[in-house]
């Protein structure tokens, strides 16, 4: 499952919260996964079994600490792309998009296709060691 959103309220400390609440519910319900992220935009996805994803999204709908959240994915999959990580936090140096560009919802015309292509770019540079771990 991949779904954006708007950070509502974005700092170093209410990240790390997020980071810190999702990474322990994600160790315990099997989830793994990787979060894009910077002042204007989330971008996660989200790999496990269905019910516990399907779970995940519905409390992370009901969380106040981001708004506008949109599913643009959801599919299965016999593979992960981020197995080794409860959540991968990726500080958007993966997002190609510009800040004009994401203001003028460029995410309603990306296609799945293509933002999952950014996560199999992640994952890529992840296994080739460019993000630390
Ligand atoms: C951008 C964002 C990403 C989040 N990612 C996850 C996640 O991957 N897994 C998760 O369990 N909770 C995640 N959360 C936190 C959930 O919204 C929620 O606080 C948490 O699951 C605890 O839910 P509960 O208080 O209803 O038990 C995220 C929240 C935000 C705002």
């Amino acid at each position: 499952m991949i779904y954006s959103s708007q950070p509502f309220g974005y700092d170093v400390s209410l990240l790390s919260g997020i980071l810190l609440d999702a990474r322990k519910h994600n160790i315990r319900d099997g989830i793994t996964g990787a979060l894009i992220c910077r002042h204007d935009i989330y971008l996660q996805m989200l790999e496990g079994p269905a019910d516990k994803v399907n779970d995940a999204i519905a409390r992370i709908g009901r969380d106040d600490r981001h708004v506008d959240m949109k599913i643009l994915l959801s599919e299965q999959s016999d593979s992960r792309l981020f197995g080794d990580w409860a959540m991968l936090h990726d500080p958007a140096k993966t997002v190609i998009w510009s800040d004009t560009e994401i203001a003028d919802g460029i995410l309603d015309t990306t296609s799945p296709k293509e933002i999952k292509a950014v996560f199999a770019a992640l994952s890529e540079k992840v296994k080739d060691g460019e993000l630390p771990a």
